[in-house]
């Protein structure tokens, strides 16, 4: 049986995200209800990499391991030097000794597929330039407790094309909703990404546009999501960004075209007064905390899934 790695929601079916999701509402159900977990994971060990700083992705794999009875450690950029002081290849082999699973955070996506390529343990993905899939499960969990379903809802992205609307596209076009990405030209989400999610959207009943007028594109939302116009590595270019981004701001006027009943999210941190306002972020229509704790148990429902022991009936 080959090792479940999570690397990009692209490589899973949409039955496999169906699973994955049940077992975090399972897990979220059991933590809310009985405020423990089953040690399910007792035995299992993550080490955590991060080339980038990070608050939820961090916090919510060490409390997610601690729940369900495993042990989870960080390594800083400053401990291992990936692929500086020692190759990604050796890093990948002598971890694949000591853990039962790796979680890493790194600039290039070519350096996750290395470590996955290398490590003999399942390799779990926590954000690189090119995805962010641990962030999209939250957020599809975030929109099917709202909603109760992702399927036939227009799920808009304000704002860059980046790592964070590449993997909620993805996710929203597998589960038959319709994604809208709006935004400046030139920031589109990669084309290759673009079409992946086409032939996602085809095969379930959903779809995928491009836009770069905000006040049309959110016409009938039922979720407006923004994130950051400059993400991690990219500060050379912020002086650039934040001369086009502004006119795709999220703020109170723009969520009125929306439905009533819409949604705003951010996958945090957020920059107030720049992507989004506080009074939206901090308004009625805004699940954004709701969301950030969200990753705690969609971070338990990847884990249970990558070491193959799910969520047996109690
Ligand atoms: N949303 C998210 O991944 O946050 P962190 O960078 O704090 O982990
Ligand atoms: N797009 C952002 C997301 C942070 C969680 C970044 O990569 O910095």
């Amino acid at each position: 049986m080959p090792k479940r790695d999570f690397l990009a929601i692209a490589d899973f079916s949409a039955q496999d995200l169906r699973r994955i999701l049940d077992y975090a509402h399972a897990l979220k159900r059991e933590w809310t209800t009985t405020g423990q977990n089953r040690p399910l994971l007792a035995n299992k060990s993550l080490a955590m990499i991060f080339q980038k700083p990070s608050l939820r992705t961090r916090v919510s794999f060490e409390m997610a391991m601690q729940h369900l009875g495993g042990y989870a450690f960080y390594l800083g950029p400053q401990e291992i030097g990936l692929g500086k002081r020692e190759a990604i290849s050796d890093i990948a082999r002598v971890l694949s000794g000591y853990v039962s699973a790796i979680m890493a955070r790194v600039f290039a996506h070519e350096h996750i597929l290395e470590l996955a390529r290398w490590a003999s343990v399942p390799v779990i993905n926590g954000l690189s330039d090119y995805n962010h899939p641990c962030q999209a499960m939250a957020d599809v969990m975030t929109i099917e407790e709202h909603f109760g379903r992702v399927q036939g809802l227009k799920v808009v992205f304000v704002g860059d094309g980046n790592n964070v609307a590449v993997s909620l596209m993805h996710a929203v076009t597998k589960l038959g909703g319709h994604f809208v990405w709006v935004g400046p030209r030139g920031y589109e989400p990669p084309e290759i990404a673009v079409e992946q999610a086409r032939v996602f959207a085809a095969q379930s009943g959903g779809s995928v546009t491009l836009m770069h007028d905000p006040h049309k594109a959110v016409v009938d939302a039922d979720v407006i999501y923004t994130d950051t116009w400059v993400s991690m590595g990219q500060e050379e270019e912020a002086q650039r960004r934040l001369k086009v981004f502004p006119p795709y701001q999220v703020n109170a006027a723009l969520v009125a075209k929306a439905k009533p009943t819409a949604i705003v999210m951010h996958c945090l941190p957020a920059h107030r007064g720049y992507e989004i306002t506080d009074d939206v972020i901090d308004g009625p229509q805004s699940v954004v905390f709701q969301q950030a704790h969200n990753r705690l148990h969609a971070q338990k429902g990847i884990l249970v899934d990558v070491f193959e022991v799910g969520v047996p009936t109690p």
